[in-house]
C-alpha cells in the first residue's frame, strides 16, 4: 500500500473504488474496504480529519489520530492508496466555494454547517480521486442520503454504494467516538441499539423508540428515505460523547 499526501502524486488508472474516512480505523471502515475490494481495480481511501464538517471545535480536537495504525488496517484490507493529505492540500489560502445541500433532516438540524462540510469534502475527493464507486456506511444514514442527492443534484459519476452497519457483540454500533465512553457510559449507551430494534416491528417506531429512549433524552427521532429503504434514525448524549445509530424499517440498502 502507497500513502500518498498530495494529489499532484496520485496516478490513478483504472476503475476506482474510494472509501473516505476520517481515521480511527474499525470494522465498520473495513467491511468498507472490503466490498471496495471485490468490486474494482485500485482501492483508495481517503484518511482526512475534515475540519469543515466539525461543528464543535472541542470534538475536532478530541478527534482520535493514528495514522500507522490506521495504515496497517487499510493495508491489510488490500487497500491500494491511502491518500492522507494535510488539511492545506485540501483548504489551501484563499479556499471559498462550498456545496450546500439543502434540507438535511434532525441530524443537519442538530448540526449545523456538519453536512456543508462533509459535502464538500467528498465532492473534492470525488473530483481528485474519481471514483467509479464510492462506499459508505448505513451507520451515517443521513450522510449517505445526503450524498445521493449530490451526486444526483450535480450529475456526478460515482456509485453512492452503502453497507451495513457493524456493531459490537453487545448491538452497540462501532463508531471512533466509542473510545471516549466510559465502562458505565457503555452499558447506557446500549439503550440506544435496543430502542431502534424495538421499534422496527411496531406501529408508530418513532414514538415507540422515542418512549424506550426517555431517560437519554434522545435529540431526535426520525425516519430517513436512504432511496430504496427507510431508516428510523435516532441521536443522543451519553455523558459527552454524542452517539447517531439507525435500523432499517422497510426496502434494501444498495
Ligand atoms: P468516518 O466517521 O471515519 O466514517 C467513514 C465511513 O465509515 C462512513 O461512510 C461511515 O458511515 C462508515 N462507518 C462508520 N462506522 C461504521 C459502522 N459501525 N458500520 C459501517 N460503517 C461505518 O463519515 C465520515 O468519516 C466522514 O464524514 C467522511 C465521509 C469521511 C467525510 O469527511
Amino acid at each position: 500500500m502507497k500513502i500518498v499526501r498530495r494529489i499532484d502524486e496520485l496516478a490513478l488508472v483504472g476503475e476506482i473504488g474510494l472509501v473516505p474516512t476520517m481515521g480511527a480505523l474499525h470494522a465498520g471502515h473495513r467491511s468498507l474496504f472490503r466490498a471496495a475490494r471485490k468490486e474494482n481495480d485500485v482501492v483508495v481511501a481517503s484518511l482526512f480529519v475534515n475540519p469543515a464538517q466539525f461543528d464543535e471545535q472541542s470534538d475536532l480536537a478530541a478527534y482520535p489520530r493514528d495514522e500507522a495504525a490506521d495504515a496497517a488496517i487499510a493495508d491489510s484490507e488490500g487497500v491500494d492508496i491511502l491518500f492522507a493529505p494535510p488539511p492545506e492540500e485540501l483548504y489551501p489560502p484563499g479556499f471559498g466555494t462550498w456545496i450546500e445541500p439543502g434540507e438535511t433532516g434532525a441530524e443537519g438540524l442538530a448540526r449545523p454547517g456538519h453536512f456543508r462540510g462533509v459535502a464538500t469534502v467528498c465532492v473534492k475527493l470525488f473530483n481528485i480521486v474519481r471514483p467509479r464507486r464510492a462506499y459508505f456506511g448505513q451507520k451515517d444514514a443521513q450522510q449517505a442520503a445526503v450524498l445521493r442527492r449530490v451526486v444526483r443534484d450535480l450529475n456526478m459519476p460515482p456509485a453512492i454504494r452503502v453497507l451495513p452497519t457493524i456493531r459490537d457483540d453487545h448491538g452497540l454500533a462501532l463508531s471512533s467516538r466509542n473510545v471516549r465512553l466510559t465502562a458505565d457510559e457503555r452499558a447506557r449507551a446500549l439503550a440506544l441499539p435496543r430502542a431502534l430494534h424495538a421499534a422496527v416491528a411496531s406501529d408508530d417506531p418513532v414514538a415507540t423508540a422515542t418512549a424506550h429512549l426517555r431517560d437519554l433524552a434522545p435529540d431526535y427521532v426520525e425516519v430517513v428515505d436512504l432511496g430504496g429503504a427507510r431508516v428510523l434514525a435516532a441521536a443522543v448524549r451519553v455523558g459527552a460523547v454524542r452517539l447517531i445509530d439507525n435500523v432499517v424499517l422497510e426496502g434494501a440498502l444498495q
